[in-house]
């Protein structure tokens, strides 16, 4: 338990770990020598290569990482141990926006990425360039998924705690006026999810929001306080790959609805959440059927139960994007330091 006190970003993604994902790179032990005070010359630095402007976070005072200082000026170019380099920026400026200057001896470039294989062009042309990977992909170097849970039972040993929202049941099982909604802004005809929901309503009633259906109010919080009012959310990635799961899973989730999810297999869903706090619509050998359940999940308190009671002992945690990430990051550059790597296949392992 001290253990897990001590190094903070550390723990609480081993946490995770420890449930459902399985983070190797994130779970390298942080060495024990490791000072945690205020930053000092001997921090590990990361520059942000594009920076979008803002006051860099402070990691020691935000998420309890020690030894990490993070920036976005370029000047610090030749004396950072790490650089962070956005795949979406480089692909829209422009290869030479890349640093232009020769790698100083250790210095390790980091290949970050929060978009699926498909939006991710050109990747081919960076074969052997980065040292590690920072994805929402449980096998990145760098690993940060969009969304966990943690078992209550280790609450008192997780560092944000504060943070952490608990899954409680009272406010979930009991009557909800909604039955089935969905919030969907990008609607391409040729999208799965598209036809899955076209299919779907032909049988039950589906309230859609966002730019397709009745607009909402921008911000996460509006689409969680919509969802609360219904049993069920159809949480469809757009795309399938490995650990695609994006923020939908994770609304539907804290605003007590059932979520209907479309995207990677079930195996790859329950390394997030147990088996029964989602229904994959693989589970059905058609779309009659899945109607059907959720028509009878409805007007089922055993069943309501049985998708439910896990929440009792969870709370989710969502991770607080771009700040942790730098910080998270930088820690793990701090751990490694003395090691070379190298990410060759880069393509491969990102459509795998
Ligand atoms: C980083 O990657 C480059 C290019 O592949 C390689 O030459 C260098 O040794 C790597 N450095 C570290 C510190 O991993």
């Amino acid at each position: 338990p001290g253990f897990y006190s001590k190094h903070w970003i550390y723990s609480l993604v081993c946490l995770a770990a420890m449930t459902f994902l399985l983070l190797p790179g994130v779970c390298v032990p942080a060495e024990p020598s490791a000072p945690l005070s205020e930053p000092s010359s001997e921090d590990t630095l990361l520059l942000v290569w594009f920076h979008k402007g803002g006051k860099p976070p402070d990691c020691w005072h935000s998420f309890g990482i020690s030894g990490c200082t993070i920036t976005g000026d370029r000047r610090l170019y030749s004396r950072a141990h790490a650089v962070l380099i956005a795949h979406r920026d480089v692909i829209n400026s422009g290869d030479w926006s890349l640093p232009q200057e020769s790698r100083p001896p250790g210095q390790k470039w980091i290949w970050f990425n929060m978009n699926h294989p498909a939006n991710s062009l050109r990747l081919w042309e960076y074969e052997g360039l980065y040292n590690l990977t920072l994805t929402y992909r449980e096998d990145s170097d760098i690993a940060l998924p969009v969304g966990y849970v943690i078992p209550n039972a280790f609450l008192d040993d997780f560092p944000m705690a504060s943070f952490a929202y608990r899954l409680d049941t009272s406010s979930t099982s009991s009557p909800r006026p909604g039955f089935v909604s969905w919030v969907v802004s990008h609607w391409g005809e040729n999208l799965e999810r598209v036809s899955l929901y076209k299919h779907l309503k032909e049988y039950i009633q589906i309230d859609v929001f966002g730019g397709v259906g009745t607009p909402i109010p921008p911000g996460k919080e509006n689409v969680v306080e919509l969802i609360r009012q219904y049993r069920f959310y159809l949480a469809f990635e757009n795309s399938q790959y490995t650990d695609y799961i994006t923020e939908k899973l994770w609304n539907a989730v804290q605003g007590g609805a059932i979520p209907v999810v479309l995207g990677p297999s079930r195996k790859n869903y329950e390394r997030f959440l147990p088996p029964e706090a989602f229904i994959h619509v693989d589970d059905f050998p058609t779309v009659w059927d899945l109607a059907r359940y959720l028509l009878v999940v409805k007007d089922s308190p055993s069943l309501i139960e049985l998708h439910l009671s896990w929440r009792r002992d969870y709370s989710m945690y969502r991770p607080y994007k771009w700040r942790e990430f730098h910080c998270t990051a930088c820690r793990v550059v701090r751990e490694r330091k003395g090691r070379t790597d190298v990410v060759q296949h880069l393509a491969a392992w990102f459509y795998s």
